[in-house]
Parts: C-alpha cells; sequence; structure tokens
C-alpha cells in the first residue's frame, strides 16, 4: 500500500516529458491472481533531449518480470526499478527504440479499485488518474498520448467476453481452452482512458447512425439476466448522441461505443474511449427498483461520459491541474442536455440546490480550493465539487457573458485548434477570446481565486429624479491564505421587477448587457434612469454566478418576488430565501418548539402554489420541499447546534402540513397515478408532488398510517421508497415500519443496489440512537465493507445526510466514522479520503461538537500507515 510520501505537485513546475510513447502494445494473458502484462512501448526522445536522459517510468505495486530495450535484455546496472518506479539509464543513440516490460498482477487482491481488478468474477480496470502505472510501468500522465494495440488472453470459460478500446481487430482461439481478441483504437489517447473488460456478462445491443451517415453499433454489458434493465441506459445513450450532434456539432467517431456497468466501482462513471465503464447504480432501472431520482442520474452520467469522448478524450487534459477542464465543461454540457430533455427551470432548480449544497461548503471550508488547483499531494483527493460543479458553473457564465452565438463560435474554435491535443485552460480561455473578440483576463480569475464571492447590495429610489439605484460591492473572502483576491468579473442576470418587468432609458456606473449587469470593480453605483415607481430589484436570475447575495431583500420584497418575479427561477428562489430565513430564525428562539416558524404570508404563498395547476408539478415539489437541515445549517454558518435545527424542521414541516391539509389531501388523491409507470420528467414530477403532499400529511397527522398504505399500494420503487424514508424517519419503531423493513428486506436481498436505498433509509433516520442501527447494519449479510456502493449507502449516507444522527452530543459519531475510516484506508484509500469529507465543516459546530470531532481526527491521524489519500484530507480539514 502507497502511504504518505510528503511530495507536493505544483503547476508550475510542469515541464513536458523527455520521452514520448508513440506506440503502446498491450498482451494480457489473464488469470484471476496470476494475470501476465507484456508491454510494447515505441518510444521516441523528445527533439534536443541528450541521449543520456534517463527514461523514467511510473509504477504502482508492480513486480518487473523482464525487460528488453529494442529486443534485447538490459545489463543489470542498465537500469534501477522499485514498485513504483523503473528508471532506465542505459539508451540506445538513437531517436527511436522499444522497451518492453513484463510485470505480474494480481487482480483478485486488488481491493483498491485502481488498476486491474476484479468485480463479480469480471475483470475491469480503473485507470484515471494515476492508476494505468498498477499495470505497467509508463509514462502515466495525461500529456502523453499513445496509440494502443491491445491482445487479451483469457480461459473461454472464465471470460467469453474480450473488450478493450477501439476496434477488434482479429479474433480466435488458442489451446487448453483459452482464446483471444485484438483491439486497436486509432486515436491516441493518454493512459488513463485505456480500458480492458474480461468476463461472462449479457449484453444489449442497438445502433446509431451518426449524422454523417455512419453506422455505430451501440452495446451495453449487464450480468446475465438484468438485461431488460439497461433499456433506459441505451435510450438515453441514443439521445445524447443525437444531442451533441444538435447542440455542439460533435459526432462520434468509432465504429462501436461500448458501456459496462460493475458492481464495485470507486465512482460514477468513467469516460474510457470507447468503452466506457460504469457503476451498475447508473445503468440498471426499472421501475420496481429505480426511482425517479435515479432515471436522472443514469440520464445524466450517461451522457456525461458520453460528452466526454469530445470533452476529456479528443482534447485531452495537459495535466490534472487542468482537470477542470474536462469536467467542468462536461458538467455544463450533461446540465444542458438535461435542461432539453426535462425542464429548464427545474433542473436549473435542482442544479443550484446540488451546488449550494457540496461546493458551497467546501469553498467555505478547509478544503476550498481554486476551480484548478495549483498543488496537490494526492490528484485524487481533487475530483470535489468545485472542479466539477463550479467548472460547469465558470463555463456557464463564459456563456452568459459571450452570449450563445459567441459561445458556440468560441467551443468550435477550441474544438478545431485543439483536436487530438492534451490543454490548458489557458488554450480554453483564448479560444473565447478569439473567435468573440473578448478580453477574458480578468474573467479568468475565476479558475485562480478560492471561495465564495459575496455581493453586498443596497438601492435607492428617488421619485423626483425616477431614478433607481443598485449599489453593488464584491467581496472575496479567501479562506486559503496566501491566496489572491482581486475583484472579479460576476454576470448578474436581474430585473427590476414592478407590475412585471420594468424598462429603463438610461443606465450608468456599470456595464449593463440586455438583462446581464458585468460586475468588475470592486464597488459599482448602477443609477437606472425613467423608473417610474419604485421596484423591487431581481437578482442573479438562473443563479447567473455562483455567489451569495447580502444581505438578501427583506421578508416584504422577498414575498413580492416569490409571487410576482415575471422569471420563474426568480420566483424560486425569492420563496426558498424566505422561508430559510424564517427558519434560521426560529433556530435561535431557544427552547421553543411549540411556536409558527413560518409567518403567515409565507403559508399563504406556499399553499397557493401547491394548488395552482398552471405550474408544473416538478416546480411546485420544489417550492414545498423545505430547505434541508444541513441547508439551514450552512446559512447559520458557525456555533451549530444540529437538535436546534432539526427541531424547527419538524415543527415547520408540521405547520405547512396543518396549514396545508385539504390542499395537500387533494393532492395526494388527485394525483394517483391512472396509468402505467413511465420514468418521464412530466410523471416523475407528479410523483414527487404526491409524494411532498403525502409527508406533510403525515407530518400534520403525526402518524404514518398513510405511508403505510402508499408503501403497501405502490407499484414502483419511487412511490415505494419514500414511504418507506417517511415510516422510518417518522416513526422508526412501529410495527408497521418493522413489517415494511423486512418486506424490503425480503424482496430485495439478492439485489444490492435495490438494498442501497433500505441501508440509506435507515442510516438517515434522525436521532442519537440510530448509530446503533448503523453499527448493527454494518454486520447485515447484505453490507460488504470492501463495496464502495454499500459502504457509501449506510457509512456516507449517516454521516453526511443525517445531521442529529451524526452530530450526536457525545461525539460517538465521529468515533464511528473515523474508525470505519481507518478500516477502509487499508485496502481503498480512494473511498476513506473521500467519506472523510463529510468532517470538512466541523469547524462550524457548536465548542462541545467541535472539539469532539476534533479529537476523533487526531486519534486517527494517529495511525501509522495511512494512505496518502486520507493523510492529506486530514491534514487540510484539521488546518
Ligand atoms: N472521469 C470520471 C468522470 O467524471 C470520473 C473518475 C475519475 C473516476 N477518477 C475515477 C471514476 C476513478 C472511477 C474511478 O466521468
Ligand atoms: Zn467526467
Amino acid at each position: 500500500m502507497r502511504t504518505e510520501t510528503g511530495t507536493v505537485i505544483r503547476l508550475e513546475d510542469y515541464r513536458p516529458s523527455d520521452y514520448l510513447i508513440e506506440t503502446t502494445d498491450l498482451s494480457f494473458s489473464l488469470q484471476p491472481d496470476a494475470t501476465v502484462v507484456r508491454a510494447k512501448l515505441g518510444i521516441r526522445r523528445r527533439e534536443g533531449v541528450p541521449a543520456d536522459a534517463p527514461l523514467t517510468l511510473d509504477g504502482d505495486e508492480l513486480v518487473l518480470k523482464d525487460l528488453r530495450i529494442n529486443g534485447e535484455t538490459l545489463a543489470e546496472n542498465g537500469f534501477t526499478v522499485s514498485p513504483d518506479r523503473l528508471s532506465i539509464g542505459e539508451l540506445p543513440e538513437s531517436d527511436t527504440f522499444t522497451v518492453e516490460i513484463e510485470t505480474a498482477l494480481d487482480p483478485s487482491a486488488n481491493k483498491q479499485l485502481m488498476g486491474l481488478y476484479r468485480s463479480s468474477g469480471t475483470y475491469c480496470t480503473q485507470c484515471e488518474a494515476e492508476g494505468f502505472r498498477r499495470i505497467t510501468y509508463f509514462l502515466d500522465r495525461p500529456d502523453v498520448l499513445s496509440v494502443y494495440t491491445v491482445r487479451i488472453e483469457a480461459r473461454t470459460e472464465d471470460a467469453p467476453l474480450l473488450l478493450s478500446n477501439g476496434n477488434r481487430i482479429e479474433d480466435g482461439v488458442l489451446d487448453n481452452g483459452w482464446h483471444y481478441a485484438v483491439w486497436h483504437d486509432p486515436f491516441p489517447k493518454p493512459s488513463y482512458l485505456f480500458a480492458l473488460v474480461a468476463g461472462n456478462l449479457g449484453v444489449v445491443r442497438d445502433s446509431f447512425t451518426t449524422m454523417s451517415g455512419r453506422d455505430v453499433a451501440l452495446e451495453i454489458y449487464v450480468e446475465h439476466g438484468k438485461e431488460p434493465r439497461a433499456a433506459f441506459a441505451m435510450d438515453a445513450l441514443k439521445r445524447s448522441m443525437k444531442w451533441d450532434e444538435e447542440a455542439f456539432g460533435r459526432e462520434y467517431d468509432l465504429d462501436v461505443f461500448m458501456i459496462v456497468a460493475v458492481s464495485d466501482f470507486n465512482m460514477g462513471a468513467m469516460e474510457n474511449k470507447g468503452l466506457n465503464v460504469f457503476n451498475d447504480k447508473y445503468v440498471l432501472a426499472d421501475e420496481r427498483t429505480a426511482t425517479d431520482a435515479d432515471y436522472a442520474n443514469i440520464e445524466a452520467i450517461i451522457a456525461h461520459e458520453y460528452f466526454h469522448n469530445w470533452t476529456g478524450n479528443r482534447i485531452t487534459c495537459r495535466d490534472w491541474f487542468q482537470l477542470c477542464l474536462k469536467e467542468g465543461l462536461t458538467v455544463f454540457r450533461d446540465h444542458e442536455f438535461s435542461a432539453d430533455m426535462r425542464s429548464r427551470t427545474v433542473k436549473r432548480i435542482a442544479e443550484v440546490k446540488l451546488l449550494k449544497a457540496h461546493q458551497f461548503p467546501e469553498d467555505a471550508g478547509p478544503l476550498a480550493h481554486p476551480v484548478r488547483p495549483r498543488r496537490y499531494s494526492e490528484i485524487n483527493n481533487f475530483y470535489t465539487a468545485t472542479v466539477y460543479e463550479k467548472g460547469s458553473e465558470v463555463v456557464r457564465m463564459i456563456r452568459t457573458i459571450l452570449g450563445p452565438e459567441k459561445f458556440r463560435a468560441g467551443l468550435d474554435l477550441y474544438f478545431d485548434r485543439h483536436d487530438g491535443e492534451a490543454a490548458t485552460i489557458e488554450q480554453f480561455i483564448k479560444a473565447f477570446e478569439d473567435a468573440s473578440g473578448k478580453d477574458l483576463s480578468q474573467f479568468a480569475l475565476w479558475y485562480e481565486q478560492p471561495g465564495t464571492p459575496n455581493l453586498i447590495v443596497s438601492n435607492n429610489y428617488d421619485a423626483a429624479a425616477k431614478q433607481f439605484t443598485l449599489t453593488v460591492e464584491q467581496r472575496l473572502k479567501p479562506p486559503v491564505e496566501g491566496a489572491p483576491h482581486a475583484p472579479m468579473h460576476i454576470p448578474v442576470k436581474f430585473g427590476l421587477v414592478g407590475a412585471g418587468d420594468m424598462e429603463w432609458n438610461g443606465v450608468s456606473g456599470a456595464d449593463v448587457t440586455g438583462d446581464v449587469i458585468h460586475i468588475t470593480k470592486p464597488k459599482h453605483e448602477i443609477v437606472f434612469e425613467g423608473i417610474a415607481e419604485r421596484p423591487v430589484p431581481s437578482l442573479l436570475r438562473g443563479f447567473s454566478a455562483p455567489v451569495t447575495i447580502y444581505p438578501e431583500p427583506d421578508d416584504g420584497e422577498l414575498a413580492f418576488l416569490a409571487r410576482n418575479d415575471p422569471d420563474e427561477y426568480g420566483r424560486w428562489q425569492a420563496l426558498s430565501a424566505l422561508i430559510a430565513r424564517q427558519m434560521k430564525q426560529a433556530a435561535f428562539r431557544t427552547d421553543d418548539d411549540s411556536g409558527d416558524v413560518l409567518d403567515l404570508a409565507t403559508c399563504d404563498i406556499l399553499t397557493q402554489i401547491a394548488s395552482d395547476d398552471s405550474y408544473e408539478h416538478a416546480f411546485r415539489a420544489f417550492c414545498l420541499t423545505l430547505p434541508g437541515e444541513n441547508d439551514i445549517a450552512r446559512e447559520i454558518g458557525s456555533d451549530i447546534d444540529p437538535d436546534a435545527i432539526h427541531r424547527v424542521h419538524a415543527a415547520a414541516s408540521r405547520q405547512l402540513g396543518k396549514a396545508g391539509e385539504r390542499i395537500f389531501a387533494r393532492l395526494f388523491h388527485g394525483l394517483e397515478a391512472n396509468g402505467p409507470y413511465s420514468p418521464d420528467a412530466v410523471s416523475a414530477g407528479k410523483r414527487s408532488l404526491r409524494n411532498i403532499a403525502l409527508s406533510y400529511l403525515c407530518h400534520a397527522a403525526g402518524d404514518i398510517e398513510l405511508a403505510a398504505k402508499v408503501y403497501g399500494d405502490a407499484d414502483n420503487m419511487t412511490d415505494r421508497a419514500h414511504a418507506l424514508a417517511l415510516m422510518v424517519h417518522l416513526k422508526p419503531k412501529a410495527d408497521e415500519t418493522l413489517d415494511a423493513l423486512a418486506a424490503f428486506q425480503q424482496e430485495f436481498r439478492a439485489e444490492p443496489i435495490v438494498m442501497d436505498k433500505w441501508f440509506m433509509i435507515q442510516a438517515t433516520a434522525p436521532g442519537a440512537k440510530t448509530l446503533d442501527s448503523v453499527k448493527a447494519l454494518t454486520g447485515n449479510p447484505g453490507f460488504a465493507w470492501d463495496n464502495p456502493n454499500r459502504v457509501r449507502a449506510l457509512i456516507g449516507a449517516y454521516s453526511t445526510g443525517n445531521p442529529t444522527g451524526f452530530n450526536r452530543a457525545d461525539g460517538e459519531g465521529y468515533q464511528f466514522l473515523c474508525q470505519a475510516i481507518g478500516r477502509i484506508d487499508g485496502y481503498n484509500p480512494q473511498v476513506a479520503a473521500r467519506l472523510l469529507t463529510a468532517m470538512r465543516s466541523w469547524k462550524n459546530l457548536e465548542a462541545g461538537r467541535r472539539e469532539l470531532a476534533r479529537g476523533a481526527m487526531a486519534t486517527l491521524a494517529e495511525r501509522q500507515n495511512l494512505s496518502r489519500d486520507v493523510r492529506d484530507i486530514l491534514d487540510r480539514t484539521l488546518t
């Protein structure tokens, strides 16, 4: 196991490699615990590099069996080798030569799930970011592009299926029941995009004709018997391919596109060229086993990985500091795809909620980093909400600033210029500058400066002069010491709301183009002329920049916007700010959980929206969803008492449930499904509104009778899982609850990804007692410490989705998490390190819990042999 070595990698130290690997011929002889890999690398010395420059290749836990240069065995003193490095000093004079390397691997023992490993008997690989070096010694960095030819040999019985990137160019039978296949990928690629899959899987086939008329074979590989559950994923793939042609002019480039679903996977999915590997929970779905949220995730992730073919694969990253070049851009593309497939406003609301729930706390805590970090000690710890989600918001802002046409022209230029290259953020920005003629140098600070900018706003209306003045100041409190904090270019979409959006006949003090104010200076006084009456400004429509606004409008103005903003997103934004403020205020009113949390006007707006059929169902469902306990905690920001917040949340649910009881009953009965299940967005919206109504009815009644009935009657997992969660969270010990839990386990015990819901629902039951059930559930036969999905469903959900259960006043929750991390770190550092990020906001807790949280982490830090992954998160979190 790799342990901490203390090396820090710096952006400014980037230097191209001395050698290139132009061709990579791999040959795998697959055996469960004794696989042999032969690599023949076609090396070229870069021009100007002296012949005595050593060739130093990366490795990780490798065992070298043989080494040849131009076919000749090397003298012992011609190289040095260790499990993590092969350095060859004695090289031919000529600029090109071959290096042949034989390594021996034990895929069955690989529980890190990086490199070549086995998942339920299937051989598979995961190479991003630095997993290829666990297969063979290599220049394992994204700027070394190579053309791969891969021969795979295996026992036909164990692995009838042999897959790698590109096109199959040969296959055949060998002696002793073995067979082989040879794959060739004509597109040069970095090693992190290499993939191999071998095993015995079922397949779903389809095809797609591209815009230039080429036929592409589509194949999705899943466990035998699960083929029908891949139908939705296949449909999502075809829609993604079509959409990328229409929206961005991007056509697929190989003759075959394959997706393989595996059950042991560290993250969501991986974009390997022509052979995407997926966590099976993001492929498999039918109404009996998957929720509407699962369907939406599958659609988004299938699209995301497919879109990487252009944004990531055809144009890749020069180094891992540029990770947002592919991830931020690809997230932006999958967001746009989902917006077009579903409802744009509803999709945007979901994105903003997610951004605020995950990225804002990251940016406000000890793990804050720029969208493009400048240093790292473990790159796996930088696959973060900041790189992905804020990275996407930065791309969205470029579009807002340039407008859709110039944005598209800039992206086209980027594709044109850099196809086949490993690029940087500077080159990305330059393409937009050149296509638009705009200077984006100030804008580029979004990639450099960590932290969430705060806009401090005030306004003034001069009736006599018909002038409305908006004062906007930007402040960035950099949580990272020494980080720059120059004023940024912040595009603020807005409207001045009266009876509708008002017009003005002159504006000064800032660049205002259309409905966007460009904040570029520390302070702007923006004067709008010809304003006949005092407007209420609706700022940050569509969440046009990832910033906070302070102070938010007063309650009266928010209520006005919630009712009257012509912009639908603006209505939701105002309403949710109004509710959050009132819940936050109630959390400070100690020892009072009898009183009302929301004022009458707010309840009124909510019940009115609930019953207004002119709104989409999903929009109404979002409006009626109270900010979560974590959201309120984030708004409060310091000295957090999770129990007080929980009481307020419960009280608000009860209050609103009672206030709207008749409407909720009507929705609940009126929205009963009257046809077969369909996962489309409109049907999903109806289910979500009906299920919210059910929640309020249960909270108002203080019992779970209706939920138990829904649980029993439901014909789909969306309704079932929602009803079960209501029962477990409201009445964990009721007979109906225990019966439902037992029935669920009985029905799904053989389906791990469905059982994850069962684990998650129990792990998120509020209250201190939940720790006992979480501990007991680790002994459940369905739980497995070495499967990342199980660990996330139980321990991840407990530590991030259960504020009262996890933040027990006695600190036992923190102890449990840190012990679990210590255990998991022994075999899967990536998953262990990610679990630890649940502690990132520990400094915001009230003093008692804060000290206990620190203590639990300090105990973990005392362990010897912690991985570099966990050590890095721990060091940064504790300081
Ligand atoms: N590049 C992948 C994506 O965003 C995610 C990824 C990075 C990954 N590292 C990984 C997946 C390790 C699995 C394991 O689509
Ligand atoms: Zn990605």
